[in-house]
This record gives C-alpha cells, structure tokens and sequence, in this order.
C-alpha cells in the first residue's frame, strides 16, 4: 500500500494544491519558531511576519509549492534534524491528525525536544465532533484512511492531554463552525497552547 508520504506527495502534485483556505491568526509571535508539516505555506506566510519562522513538511511537492520567503526543511516530523531547545515555539497544525498513534506520540516527544525550556507549542487538530468523523475504513481507534489514501485521526480532548502531558497545558479549546454541507454538520478542532 501507498505509504502517507508518497499520499501527500501526490496530493501536492495536483496545480489546484489543497489547503489553501486563509491562515489562521498565529497566536505565536517573535522569537525563532517552527512550523511542523507546513504544507504549501498557508499558516507559515502569517508567521513569517513577525517571527524567525521555519517550516518542515516530508512532502519535496509541498515544499516546492510554498511560496514563503522563509527556511524550508524536508523533513520527518518524527525525527527532527534540530538540536534540542532549538526553538522558541513550535506549531503543529493539523498534523497529528493525520499520523499513527505511535507516531502522533513520537512526533509529541520531538516537539517537546525541539523546544527550549519555557517554549510555547500550539496545536490544531480535528475533534471527534467534526463531520467527518467515521469516514473511510478504520485503521485505529477514532482513526481513518479517507478514500485519497490520507490518514484521519479525530481527537478527544483528554487524548490530546495524555499526548502532551509533558507539556504544562497553558488553554485548550474546542472551536466549531458551522458548514455549508448539511444542516446541523460542523468543522470542530481541539485549539490549544502547551508549555514545555
Ligand atoms: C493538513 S496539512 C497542514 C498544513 C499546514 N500545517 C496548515 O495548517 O495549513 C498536513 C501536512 O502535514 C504534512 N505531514 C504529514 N505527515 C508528516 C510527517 N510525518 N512529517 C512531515 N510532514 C508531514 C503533510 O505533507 C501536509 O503538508
């Protein structure tokens, strides 16, 4: 089977690429700060303006479609090619979402590396409120392989906690929006600020 990063690197491959909606406000400002799984920029172009920002995704197609003026690294979330304490925030924005279990919590323990002592990790991912929850074939608990071959996991807001739990948590929320495609169906994600 087609592994998740030759998944993505086809998804990136299309010219319409996806993930283009607007960024949402980075609540993180100034300071050196990565951007794990960047993507084709959306969120890494706010940040660019007010911070040292850096971006890692697996995905070379990503990378190349990403028009920011700001250090692009290909790169594994699950093995960082940065010293410890590196940085003075990290963002992971709808990234665990799409790994493993034993992944999502590898990818947690290079997150807390990454960061110095006191550094700010913010974190998007889909909630098991959100509309798609449940489709696709299931792999793992509350995870599922959507029918372009990418991964799903939709989180409980404990679940995010006992993931990040070396991290002090500084707010967690969940926010939903309403959408256009049936009446009463929403957007839901788990928002939140941890501290190492
Ligand atoms: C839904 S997109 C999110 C893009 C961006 N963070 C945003 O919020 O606009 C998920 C991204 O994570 C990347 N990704 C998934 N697994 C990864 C891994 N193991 N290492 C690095 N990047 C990964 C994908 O290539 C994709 O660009």
């Amino acid at each position: 089977m087609e592994g998740q990063r030759e998944v993505w690197e086809r998804e990136y491959s299309i010219p319409d690429p996806l993930w283009k909606g607007p960024a949402p406000e980075p609540v993180l400002n100034g300071g050196r700060v990565l951007e794990l799984g960047c993507g084709n920029g959306k969120t890494l172009s706010a940040l660019v303006r007010r911070s040292e920002a850096v971006g890692l995704d697996h995905s070379m197609n990503a990378l190349r479609a990403c028009p920011v003026r700001a250090p692009l690294v290909r790169g594994d979330v699950l093995r960082l090619p940065f010293r410890d304490g590196s940085f003075d925030a990290v963002l992971l924005h709808h990234v665990l979402q799409h790994l493993m279990a034993d992944e999502r919590a590898a990818a947690a323990a290079e997150a807390f590396r990454a960061l110095r002592p006191g550094g700010l990790l913010s974190v998007r991912t889909f909630s098991v409120q959100d509309m798609r929850f449940g489709k696709g074939a299931e792999v793992e608990n509350h995870t599922f392989r959507r029918g372009n071959g990418i991964i799903y996991h939709y989180f409980e807001a404990d679940e995010l906690r006992a993931l990040l739990s070396r991290f002090e948590e500084a707010s967690l929320v969940e926010e939903t929006a309403p959408t256009k495609f049936a009446k009463g169906s929403v957007r839901a994600e788990l928002v939140g600020i941890f501290r190492r």
